[in-house]
């Protein structure tokens, strides 16, 4: 029998509501598909933890964590209690940073009854891939703040981009549109603006794009990128882009395909060196947070992205059908999709689709 450890961190707000929904429907598929998933709740990486301790996780977070196969993430953020650049850079950015997760892919796609707030769009029309450098560029701790309270205050924060974080990054995209029928990728880019970092960044999609002349590529200036997700977003396969740009990209793509709350992203070691992190692409929503309204959707495909990250790629593909038989069904839609179910009913949907497929 396959077991794989998982340690759960549900974080803030709504990432308490949604962790818990994503669990169950993974409970529900290891009875059908032969495998246990050993879960460890993880009470730290939370503002709760940082008001009781002074800190976001353990000082021996790395050694309790790195043992295990994955990590499924809710959302952090209250920043009512503790500024935000605390508490993410105390927990989620530094998970991805010490466990070397270079890689977040964010599957952006139109699913079966969501109506896009775009015009004549339906599914089938937006499937691609956000594919967004997660440990280097603008997220830098390079920089500092100077003359602080003076009129001569300055602060400056540098973007690192460094030719091995920018290649390997880069490939991972290249390889991803090799994989997929369109063989296309599209590379966000602000080199005639950003005039020293971002033309290093083309020079490096240029040279890596001659390893994949199967590939065909282009690259976008992120400005027109971004009115490009609007206006057709059809064209799209994979998106490469760099921390901040990726960031950008991945509220924006699902918005098109009408709600955030339906994103998953994987924050992934491709070599596999560290566990890899699950989460819904969007944050602790504190202003429905504690109603129960969540949409689990995003936390639910980011729990099937683990799956396949585990190699149950046939329980992570049938958790998306019943994904997809739910969404189809206004019923089961949350209220962020014009529905009336709750986060609870939401998933108990998901879970029926999947006992009854
Ligand atoms: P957010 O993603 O939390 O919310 C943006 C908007 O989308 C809100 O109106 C919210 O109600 C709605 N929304 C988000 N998820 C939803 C869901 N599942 N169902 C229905 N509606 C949903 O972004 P924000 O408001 O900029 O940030 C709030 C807090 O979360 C901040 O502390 C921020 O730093 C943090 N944050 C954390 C993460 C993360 O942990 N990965 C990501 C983004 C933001
Ligand atoms: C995301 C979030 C984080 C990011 C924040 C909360 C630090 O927006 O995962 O997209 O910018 O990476
Ligand atoms: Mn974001």
């Amino acid at each position: 029998n396959r077991v794989y450890t998982i340690a759960s961190i549900p974080g803030d707000g709504i990432g308490v509501e949604v962790t818990p929904a994503a669990e169950r429907v993974l409970e529900a598929t290891q009875k059908r598909f032969g495998f246990r998933l050993d879960v460890e709740a993880v009470d730290y990486a939370s503002c709760d933890y940082y008001t009781k301790h002074g800190r976001m996780m353990p000082e021996d977070w790395k050694k309790r964590l790195e043992g295990k196969d994955a990590l499924l993430f809710g959302a952090v953020g209250w920043p009512d209690t503790v500024p935000d650049h605390i508490s993410l850079w105390g927990s989620l950015v530094q998970f991805r940073r010490e466990f070397d997760q270079y890689v977040s892919l964010r599957p952006v796609r139109l699913m079966p009854g969501v109506r896009s707030p775009l015009a004549d769009r339906v599914h089938g029309d937006i499937d691609f891939v956000v594919v967004r450098e997660n440990t280097e560029g603008e997220y830098s701790q390079v920089g500092g703040r100077m003359f602080a309270g003076t009129d001569r205050e300055t602060v400056l924060q540098e973007t690192v981009l460094t030719r091995t974080g920018t290649d390997r990054i880069l490939r991972y995209a290249f390889e991803l549109a090799n994989g997929r029928p369109r063989k296309h990728l599209t590379s966000a880019t602000k080199s005639n603006g950003i005039a020293i970092s971002m033309p290093y960044w083309d020079e490096r999609v240029e040279a890596m794009a001659q390893h994949y002349p199967e590939v065909s590529w282009n690259k976008f200036h992120i400005d027109n990128l971004a009115a490009q997700f609007v206006l057709n977003p059809s064209q799209f396969d994979v998106v490469v882009g760099s921390n901040l740009f990726g960031d950008i990209l991945s509220d924006l793509g699902p918005a098109c395909t009408g709600t955030i709350g339906i994103a998953p992203s994987g924050n992934i070691d491709p070599e596999r060196r560290f566990p890899s992190l699950f989460e819904p692409v969007h944050g602790s929503a504190p202003d429905i947070a504690g109603k129960g309204i969540a949409n689990p959707i995003g936390a639910i495909w980011a729990a099937s992205m683990m799956l396949d990250h585990l190699g149950e790629s046939d329980a992570a593909a049938a958790i998306m059908r019943a994904v997809e038989t739910s969404l189809s069904d206004e019923r089961s839609r949350t209220r962020d999709l014009g529905g009336k179910a709750d986060c609870a009913g939401c998933a108990d949907a998901v879970i029926d689709a999947l006992n009854a497929a």
